[in-house]
């Protein structure tokens, strides 16, 4: 199998590579259920935390990924650095590798900046978000997170519904899907969707009651309004009720589908709270499962596997 140098995206992964870091995955949740929670996989390995743009689960499932790797991790906060003085991504990124950083994960507003930095630096690069392209360590957890609850993902009828058109996350998703074999919809208004949704080789659906009670697994997305150059729908309320995973609209299923969520969630427009803290809603997990998967990630390009430490 063909060792992957860093995480830039789901698109170029094959599946046993995604298989690989399941089954790394699996180890290493196995580790976060003892009572002392840590490994020495990556002693001595030094991991810098890029985020140019806000985050809550992605940067302390990171962290607390390294923590318990036993890395050396700091994390940069542009609020706080010299980005404030007009200093370039290359310019920051060579400064803070001439301190001897082995790893960097990176969150960016521009699509393509990990890509970008993977080029022109020694390190292995990890993307944590690179705007509306992928977020594949959101795509690792949620398919992680299904395969728990679904087992195997081939032909498993798996929905995303909601503001595709700038959803990294669902792009990791659907990429990493179709690899695993499974059958992929998405619901959304005309305005929310790719101009060519074709090349993912999915199902398109406008009418969300249709498709909703036949599905195992339902991803919501949430509406990016800070991504929006102009408005998209017009109205939330409109959209709650043709869109949203409301109370009303799950209690009418014969058969409920797992319900999922990235995060983080707008309550009451793409997801009514009933619904997101009901025993069929798996968000949490998903949100567990994240450090189990940065650590496998973080450990399967450390280059430590093969020397077996
Ligand atoms: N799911 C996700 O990426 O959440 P954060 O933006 O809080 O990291």
């Amino acid at each position: 199998m063909p060792e992957f140098e860093h995480l830039l995206d789901l698109e170029s992964l094959s599946k046993e590579q995604l298989v690989e870091i399941f089954n790394t995955a699996e180890g290493f949740l196995e580790v976060l259920k003892r009572p002392i929670p840590r490994v020495p996989s990556l002693q001595g390995v030094t991991v810098l935390n890029l985020f140019y743009e806000a985050s809550t689960r992605t940067r302390f499932s990171f962290e607390l990924a390294e923590k318990r790797l036993s890395a050396d991790s700091i994390t940069f906060s542009t609020a706080t650095s010299s980005v404030k003085k007009g200093e370039t991504l290359l310019d920051t990124v060579r400064n803070i590798e001439a301190m001897r950083v082995d790893m960097i994960v990176i969150r960016h507003s521009s699509p393509g900046a990990p890509h970008f930095l993977a080029k022109r630096i020694k390190g292995a690069v990890i993307n944590a978000g690179d705007g509306t392209h992928e977020h594949p360590t959101q795509g690792l957890l949620d398919l992680f997170t299904m395969q728990k609850y679904v087992g195997d993902l081939k032909n498993k009828k798996i929905l995303i519904v909601g503001d595709i058109l700038h959803s990294r996350v669902a792009r990791s998703n659907i990429w990493g899907l179709k690899k695993m074999g499974a059958d992929v919809h998405i619901c959304a208004p005309p305005t929310f969707l790719p101009f060519d949704t074709n090349i993912f080789g999915i199902t398109v659906h406008y009418n969300l009651d249709e498709i909703l009670g036949s599905v195992d697994v339902v991803m919501a997305l949430r509406i990016q309004k800070e991504r929006e150059d102009r408005p998209l729908i017009p109205d939330y309320r409109e959209y709650r009720k043709l869109y949203g995973l409301t109370y009303e609209r799950i209690s009418k299923l014969k058969k409920v589908p797992f319900i999922m969520h990235p995060g983080p969630m707008n309550r009451s427009v793409e997801i009514d709270p009933e619904v997101a803290d009901s025993p069929y809603s798996i968000i949490l997990d998903q949100v567990t499962h994240g450090v189990a998967i940065r650590m496998a990630v973080l450990y399967l390009l450390s280059g430590r596997k093969e020397r077996n430490v």
